[in-house]
């Protein structure tokens, strides 16, 4: 693919970059997450022996997926000292913008009381993005809390949204004449399912009530920034990172489509239709599709799947765009998009694959404003922990040192040539 292959060329403004989150990369950080892993590590390394082998790369991950230290972040990429190169990466690679979180852990360890030193680290690590010409796009809650504050209950109680505003005041305050657009939640969906619903991460719990509860507390806690942002600062830009699949139908059946319709509704709408008057953007996650026939999804089709299991389809990202832009009319960026893939044997075809579907989807009147790839580095996956490989850049966790995978260059190639 080169820019000749693509009918025209993208915006000169069009953000093109890559995401991450501070849990994942920072190394050493402290909240509820850090907190569950440690409770957590070594009965997920057991229950990898019968959960995990389905993964078609199960033969070569096992060692690590059945070993506790898979489990725990630790000091995950030392991104949180190393991040000057990283962003040296991202600024050869001809990428103009870069997406983080806050670790709200960070500033308020303890409820009430904020580090200086933590909120110049941020100013400094903008100040660093600034200079080379990153436009950064900073995430407030990307699933991690100060423990003060899961003690507290954490989203299932309104009374404690406040907290949450607060810190995002203290950001606004702090860091605000350095910021533009803000993503104040990611994927709330999959925050409530995991920790809520399926209870497989903190706080592990299974209520159906206490998961429309938080989602409803979510919502809630973003239209209180949005409206503290526009009173306050009218430069910044909100939005939210959905992550959103691609529900496709297996058949013409009537349950089928019911079952789409449904699909829609609970992961989509339910939520974006409270947050809808409140959001500058709307940034969108996307990873997979789901196909269903009457109302089961239709498992492993014939598309390949990538290392965590999931069925590869990037072209599907046009739709999901053209179905977002069309029911919402919000300007929209690609937050999230990517593929656990160790051997880079996918990254280049799934990428080639979504840019001609963003391409396409900005031909038929989208208003795509971005593309942020997951991930720069390989990092910590959450519940699954290390062995996943998200990366751009290889990341040897012995030694800390990053290698550009091939894909990586293939795509600084690229962009670079898209933004000349
Ligand atoms: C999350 C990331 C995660 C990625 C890959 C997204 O759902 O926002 O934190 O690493 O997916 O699983």
């Amino acid at each position: 693919m080169t820019k000749k292959t693509l009918p025209v060329s993208f915006p000169k403004r069009f953000l093109w970059g890559v995401s991450t989150s501070a849990h994942q990369v920072e190394g050493n950080t402290h909240n509820q997450w850090t907190v569950w892993e440690l409770e957590n590590a070594k009965s997920l390394a057991k229950q990898a022996e019968y959960k995990l082998t389905y993964l078609p790369a199960w033969d070569e991950i096992k060692d690590q997926a059945t070993d506790p230290a898979n489990y725990i972040s630790g000091r995950a990429d030392e991104h949180y000292d190393l991040y000057e190169r990283d962003f040296d990466v991202v600024k050869a690679m001809g990428l103009n913008s870069f997406r983080f979180s806050i670790e709200w852990s960070r500033i308020e360890p303890q409820e009430g009381s904020w580090d200086a030193a933590e909120v110049q680290h941020y100013r400094e690590y903008l100040q660093a993005l600034k200079k080379r010409d990153i436009e950064p796009v900073i995430t407030l809650m990307h699933w991690t809390l100060p423990t003060w504050f899961a003690k507290k209950g954490g989203f299932e109680k309104r009374a404690n949204v406040k907290y949450f505003v607060r810190f995002a005041e203290k950001i606004f305050e702090e860091l605000g004449s350095e910021l533009r657009l803000v993503v104040t939640l990611n994927e709330p969906e999959v925050y409530v399912a995991e920790g809520w619903i399926e209870g497989a991460w903190p706080p592990a719990k299974q209520s159906k009530l206490m998961a429309v509860r938080v989602y409803m507390n979510l919502a809630y806690a973003h239209r209180q920034i949005y409206r503290l942002a526009h009173r306050t600062n009218r430069r910044l830009k909100i939005g939210l990172s959905k992550n959103i699949a691609q529900h496709t139908r297996g058949d013409d059946a009537a349950s089928t489509k019911i079952m789409v319709w449904l699909q829609q509704y609970v992961a989509d709408y339910f939520f974006l239709g409270r947050v809808r008057r409140q959001l500058d953007w709307l940034g969108i996650n996307y990873y997979f599709s789901n196909t269903y026939r009457g109302f089961k999804r239709v498992e492993g089709g014939p598309v390949p799947q990538s290392d965590v299991g999931w069925d590869m389809q990037p072209s599907d990202i046009q739709f999901v765009l053209e179905r977002l832009w069309r029911k919402y009319q919000k300007p929209l960026i690609v937050t999230e998009n990517g593929v656990a893939d160790q051997h880079d044997k996918y990254r280049k075809w799934w990428i080639a694959q979504t840019i001609s579907a963003l391409y396409k989807a900005m031909q038929n009147g989208v208003k795509l404003d971005g593309y942020i790839h997951w991930s720069l580095l390989d990092n910590f996956e959450w519940a699954f922990g290390h062995w996943p490989r998200f990366g751009l850049l290889e990341v040897d966790y012995q030694t800390m040192k990053r290698r550009p995978r091939e894909s990586a260059k293939w795509f600084a190639k690229l962009v670079k040539e898209l933004r000349s």
